[in-house]
């Protein structure tokens, strides 16, 4: 069933009445400039047409009380309970239950208020997919009490919300990219967000190219700790590299050329964590004239490029995203392929010409299967609208 008909059902089987609202934020993918949100570097993704869905209601009961129709499970918390990460009878929140708490979190230290509701949501963004599920869930929730709140924010400023609530509530460092493509998406283009200034402009996807997602099957898992160390690799490289480079606030500060005449100072790791994100900034540097000037073996090139400084020098990638990355290039019609996302499993993004999308996406299906005795799922993705309350 669809994942907005099985929140408006299971919403009326739970609460015993319709849902007033349904809210919709989608997940994304991203074309290029991985891992480099928190440096202050340029990100290159689409919002797809695969989004969380949240049938809600006002609660008269002062309680916030949740059902995840994926799971089977249900979550109650209010404002008082939220520091303790527990519900109302004193048993710790689930793990699941922290994204929708730790928005509620964000919003009201920003004074915002989020009045109790009632609220069931089920999502086709797959978990642990480099997909974003965990953003588009806060993007739901953020809508759904921006209507009860009656307050509004921008998309932005909700995306930055979001990313609090990852930051500071469930413990996730991440950057604002994945809220910011959630809350900003637009139907049909794609979002280049300049992670410093927060300045972004969209572009029309070429005509002739499709965005063709490749899912491994592979799921993440424990990876809080790996992706936290990450950043912690760039922030030393930034002290380190501060020594030499007075001026510098972030990894984007530092050429390639500076980089390669100081990079002796930093320790190996912390290096090649480094080397990544200088060359990463420099390619999406390049993302847009290449893409408006209709470059696409360049820029496919690119994205070539990036899967392999995602494998060797970041350490983010897994086996089987290097047999779907390697695999996808050596297909006909297919310009770029790359891990998508965090890494450490889920999905490739690749663009294909239009015309070989069918015979890439079988092809690609039966050597991943040969390989790896695992059965990918393969997707055309459109980039869709950001999040926001949809008709039921
Ligand atoms: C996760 C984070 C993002 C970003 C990507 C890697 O999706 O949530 O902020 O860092 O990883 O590009």
């Amino acid at each position: 069933m669809h994942p907005k008909n099985l929140a408006i059902q299971t919403f009326q089987q739970k609460f015993g009445a319709p849902p007033a609202f349904v809210a919709r934020a989608p997940g994304r993918v991203n074309l290029l400039g991985e891992h480099v949100d928190y440096n202050d570097g340029f990100v290159l993704p689409a919002a797809i047409d695969r989004a969380t869905y949240l049938a809600f209601s006002p609660a008269a009961s002062g309680e916030t009380r949740l059902y995840a129709a994926d799971f089977n499970e249900s979550a109650c918390f209010t404002p008082e309970t939220l520091e303790s990460k527990t519900e109302p009878d004193g048993k710790a929140m689930a793990e699941w239950a922290r994204y929708p708490a730790g928005v509620m979190w964000a919003l009201n230290r920003a004074s915002l208020d989020t009045p109790a509701l009632n609220g069931v949501f089920s999502s086709d963004v797959p978990r642990g997919s480099g997909l974003s599920s965990s953003a588009s869930v806060e993007m739901s929730f953020g809508v759904a009490w921006q209507k009860l709140g009656g307050w509004e924010i921008t998309p932005m400023r909700m995306a930055q919300l979001g990313q609090q609530a990852e930051n500071g509530y469930v413990g996730v460092n991440c950057g604002i990219m994945d809220q910011f493509a959630s809350a900003c998406g637009e139907a049909g283009r794609l979002l280049y967000l300049d992670c410093r200034s927060l300045s972004w402009q969209t572009m029309p996807l070429p005509d002739d190219i499709s965005i063709v997602v490749a899912d491994t099957s592979i799921r993440r898992k424990l990876t809080t700790g790996e992706y936290n160390r990450r950043r912690e690799a760039c922030e030393t490289a930034v002290r380190l590299l501060k020594e030499h480079l007075p001026g510098i606030t972030a990894l984007r500060d530092v050429s390639l050329e500076d980089f390669n005449r100081l990079c002796v100072t930093l320790p190996e790791e912390v290096e090649m964590r480094a080397r990544h994100i200088v060359t990463e900034i420099e390619r999406s540097r390049q993302a847009i004239p290449l893409l408006e000037s209709g470059n696409l073996a360049r820029f496919g090139g690119l994205m070539n490029e990036c899967h392999l400084s995602l494998r060797d020098l970041y350490q983010v990638s897994c086996p089987e995203l290097d047999v779907m990355a390697m695999l996808a290039q050596s297909i006909p019609g297919c310009y770029g392929a790359r891990l998508t996302g965090a890494g450490f499993g889920g999905c490739t993004v690749n663009l294909v010409k239009n015309e070989h999308t069918s015979a890439f996406a079988q092809d690609l299906t039966q050597k991943y299967t040969e390989i790896t005795g695992l059965q990918p799922e393969i997707y055309i993705c459109r980039a869709s609208a950001g999040a926001g309350l949809v008709e039921f």
